[in-house]
């Protein structure tokens, strides 16, 4: 979501400054281009120069240091920025916002702005719980400024209340929804996308599994991508791996869960990706305890049911299906022959027999196989990258159907 957008953060004068700077080295990590303009008092704090370098940019603190004849920087600040983050926002520009003022960079270039604003206030918890910072914070909200929650906890001043600058995943977090909101154009807004990932678990007593080696990272990384093209996600998921909160997450252990899952959801989802690593055969019975060590132990397996196949059989023309087809050979055949077998749309086939590539590791090789076109290879790269070219295939998808 922060990929390729303009962000103007705006720092005024609280002790979390510091904390700022940690938080634009992980908007611009994630792809976002920051610019930085300080009240004098946050430079008291942090010096601009931090900022200079790990932005790669000048730092606007003073409004009458017009270096660029051919502009006048608060405006010309104000208008590149996609979206707005005051970073923290102290009671005192909390105010002068909520009044209008203009008096230092910060609030002319933040009462010219057309971007959406988001803004962090922290500060003691009495100035917070203030009933005057309450009508400024609600003049604010009501003129569509967006005022995050302060967390609560210890605060600088040696006790615990509410006014805590958040911890800079929850800020990401909500500051990526509030984004999303506002991007009315996304590919797929209104449409509900169901990703299953991860390696079932099928069980042989209470305490033991048979499973795979899919990490499910491929599986989490289409339900990010597709919710940043807009979509509904429904992550159906046997991993481990945490899920926000923007995701509705089905956790689920067995193959027969996962399917009883993706059931739920198939007939109003536009789109089901089964990047999962489903078990073909579970135990064909589950013993009640744990069972006692013998000198040999046989197991008798039955098939479990074929999720991609079941879905292949009810699919509407209106919606698209991807499978994955993880082989160690012939692959483009057998993810040629799954693609016709399955009623598939797409299968991504991969290569699960190389180290450097496919399960339980970050990058991978895949080629798509289409009805369409001639097998489109995606060359080694992260998983995440995969993802987005996974989601973009259906964007077309849906353009072209
Ligand atoms: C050590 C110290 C810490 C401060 N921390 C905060 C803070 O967290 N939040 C806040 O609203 N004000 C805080 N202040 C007060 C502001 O710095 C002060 O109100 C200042 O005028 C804000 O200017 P600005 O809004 O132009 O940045 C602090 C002041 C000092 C000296």
């Amino acid at each position: 979501m922060l990929k390729g957008k303009k962000i103007a953060l705006y720092v005024t004068g609280g002790i979390a400054v510091y904390k700022v700077v940690d938080l634009m080295r992980e908007f611009i990590k994630n792809g976002a281009e920051v610019r930085v303009a300080m009240t004098e008092s946050a430079a008291e704090f942090v010096s601009p120069l931090t900022f200079q370098v790990l932005s790669k940019h000048q730092v606007y603190i003073d409004t009458f240091m017009e270096d660029n004849p051919r502009v006048v920087n608060h405006i010309h600040f104000a208008d590149w920025a996609d979206f707005s983050l005051i970073a923290p926002l102290t009671a005192n520009t909390l105010a002068k916002l909520a009044h209008g003022l203009a008096d230092n960079f910060v609030t002319s270039a933040l009462l010219a702005t057309r971007s959406p604003i988001f803004a962090i206030p922290a500060m003691n918890t009495h100035m917070y719980d203030n009933q005057v910072t309450k009508e400024n914070r609600d003049l604010l909200t009501k003129r569509d400024i967006y005022m995050m929650e302060p967390d609560t906890g210890f605060l600088a001043e040696g006790y615990s209340g509410k006014g805590r600058f958040p911890e800079k995943e929850r800020i990401i977090e909500e500051f990526e929804g509030f984004m999303r909101n506002h991007i009315t154009d996304l590919p797929l807004k209104g449409k509900k996308v169901i990703v299953t990932a991860g390696g079932t678990k099928e069980r042989i007593d209470p305490v033991r599994y048979i499973t795979n080696d899919s990490s499910g990272k491929t599986g989490h990384a289409i339900a990010e991508a597709a919710w940043n093209k807009g979509a509904d996600v429904v992550l159906i998921t046997a991993s481990s791996i945490p899920v926000p909160d923007r995701i509705q997450k089905v956790a689920v252990e067995s193959a027969k869960e996962m399917h009883q899952a993706v059931l739920e959801h198939f007939e109003t989802a536009d789109s089901l990706i089964m990047s999962a690593a489903v078990s073909d055969y579970t135990p064909k019975t589950v013993a009640e305890n744990k069972m006692k060590k013998t000198d040999s132990l046989s197991l008798e397996f039955e098939k479990n049911p074929d999720i991609l196949k079941d879905m292949g059989s009810r699919k509407r023309a209106d919606q698209c299906l991807v499978g994955f087809a993880a082989e160690t050979e012939h692959i483009i055949e057998y993810a040629q022959s799954k693609l016709k077998e399955k009623n598939a749309d797409m299968i991504v086939a991969n290569d699960v027999g190389q180290k450097d590539r496919g399960f339980n590791v970050d990058n991978n090789e895949v080629t798509f196989i289409t009805h369409t076109s001639e097998p489109i290879p995606i060359r080694l790269k992260k998983k995440t990258e995969i993802a987005d070219d996974i989601v973009s295939w259906i964007v077309d998808f849906f353009k072209n159907n």
